[in-house]
């Protein structure tokens, strides 16, 4: 088999190390033949290369121990919340962050001890701020005086929080994914955090922690996170709390989609991170770091089959999923790659400039603009990479679409961890 390492397919490149070709031409994820994936589960389909998310969550924890003390990696489980990923990241021994009721309840049916979980949430509600106390979270991150009011008004015994400030940085990221600056709905100004501060040093039951900042998404840039370390310390001076402990740093760092694209690794955006807390933290300080994408994007490859192909304006080649497992593109505009992974018949292909489509009514369905694939044709498998982050979560049912199983991979075995979506699970809602 000739792996991404060393192939004349540059594309590989962004698959999970170690994917490759048979000798028939078919891509190998995690030692699994996709058509025999696609076989055994149907397409659309998510595969997740499970060794290489455990890889990576080893690699970030590993630096972050090396570079400061006290320190905790805390998953941004909405990047993909499900069971088995939850159960993976507590074996990993890393702490889980959540962000709304459901994903708590996942979390913590998973078997997730709740002294490691983080909620998070710019609209908590009663229910989900319930659920944290009676659960005993870890903390509970506060962003608005109403979070307040509720955790008060609830708590019977001591809960520990987070207050989430605003640093005033805005990253060079898509405007929808950049939450630091200072018209952004996330976290609080100055003026307020002194109210919700005097607010919770009031409380009976509640202790202030610490503070959390997360300046965005998708971020390739590492000066924003150093800025905004600064801009967390001067305002925990400027609001007389240097006394607090905890600083969460947020999470934030992108990873390449595309082949021969650069963006700084794990292990560079934990140093600047370190080093600008080195700068201006006390050195007790104990410091959370909240990755979500950078920790399971790399490890998602989404399995199409071409439906129908039309040579027009453009080469349309059209797959049976788009928009309804896969917003990125919509939301953010993000580039992906694509590769035919199992071509339906034998023998050497012209390559060919292509449009790859989606299936739903919308123009924007576009998964990649302009890719070079060797003459696409109806039945091919189509594969796109670093699907690991934001595509599962967000999957919904555009044009009554079924929302795919995720498959892990590994080692040449295979399991559903989310089973496909029928047709049956989509009527059952619609009570008329
Ligand atoms: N911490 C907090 C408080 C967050 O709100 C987020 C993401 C993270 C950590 C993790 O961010 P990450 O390391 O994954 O960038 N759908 C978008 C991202 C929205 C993220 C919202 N919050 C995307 O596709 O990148």
């Amino acid at each position: 088999m000739r792996t991404a390492t060393g192939t004349d397919e540059p594309a590989l490149e962004v698959f999970p190390p170690g994917t490759g070709r048979a000798a028939d031409g078919v891509l190998v994820v995690g030692g699994c033949r996709v058509d025999e994936l696609a076989a055994a589960y149907g397409t659309p389909a998510l595969l997740v290369d499970e060794a290489h998310v455990r890889a990576t969550v080893r690699r970030c924890r590993a630096a972050l121990a090396a570079a400061w003390p006290d320190a905790q990696v805390t998953y941004a489980s909405k990047a993909f919340p499900a069971t088995a990923m939850y159960r993976l990241m507590a074996q990993e021994g890393i702490w889980v962050d959540v962000a709304g009721l459901g994903e708590l309840e996942v979390a913590l049916g998973a078997g997730v001890d709740p002294a490691t979980i983080l909620v998070h949430g710019n609209a908590k509600g009663d229910d989900l701020i319930g659920r944290a106390l009676e659960a005993g979270v870890a903390y509970v991150v506060i962003d608005n005086l109403d979070d307040v009011d509720r955790l008060e008004g609830r708590a019977t015994r001591e809960q520990r929080v987070l207050v989430r400030l605003n640093p005033d940085v805005a990253p060079q990221t898509h405007d929808a994914m950049s939450t630091g600056g200072q018209r952004s709905k996330f976290g609080l100004p100055a003026g307020l955090a002194r109210e919700v501060i005097a607010r919770v040093r009031a409380a009976n039951l509640l202790t202030l922690a610490g503070v959390h900042v997360h300046i965005g998404s998708q971020i390739h840039d590492l000066a924003p996170f150093a800025e905004s370390v600064r801009a967390l310390r001067a305002l925990v001076e400027e609001l007389g709390i240097a006394d607090v402990a905890v600083y969460d740093l947020g999470g934030g760092l992108g990873v390449p989609h595309l082949r021969g694209e650069h963006v700084p690794s794990l292990e560079e955006y934990v140093g600047t991170l370190a080093a600008a807390a080195r700068e201006h933290l006390p050195p007790a300080a104990r410091i959370l770091i909240e990755p979500g994408r950078a920790l399971v994007a790399t490890a998602g490859v989404s399995l199409y089959r071409v439906v129908t192909v039309k040579r027009a304006a453009a080469t349309f080649v059209a797959v049976d999923g788009g928009m309804g497992d896969n917003l990125e593109v919509s939301l953010y505009g993000q580039p992906f790659e694509a590769v035919i992974a199992a071509p339906r018949t034998a023998g050497p292909r012209a390559p060919e400039r292509c449009d790859v489509v989606g299936q739903h009514c919308e123009s924007g369905d576009r998964l990649v603009a302009g890719v070079e694939l060797p003459a696409p044709a109806v039945g091919d498998l189509l594969a796109v990479p670093v699907t690991g982050a934001y595509t599962h979560p967000l999957s919904n049912n555009y044009n009554g679409a079924l929302r795919p199983p995720v498959v892990f991979v590994g080692g040449g075995e295979h399991r559903a961890v989310i089973r496909r979506e029928t047709l049956a699970d989509l009527v059952r809602r619609d009570v008329a």
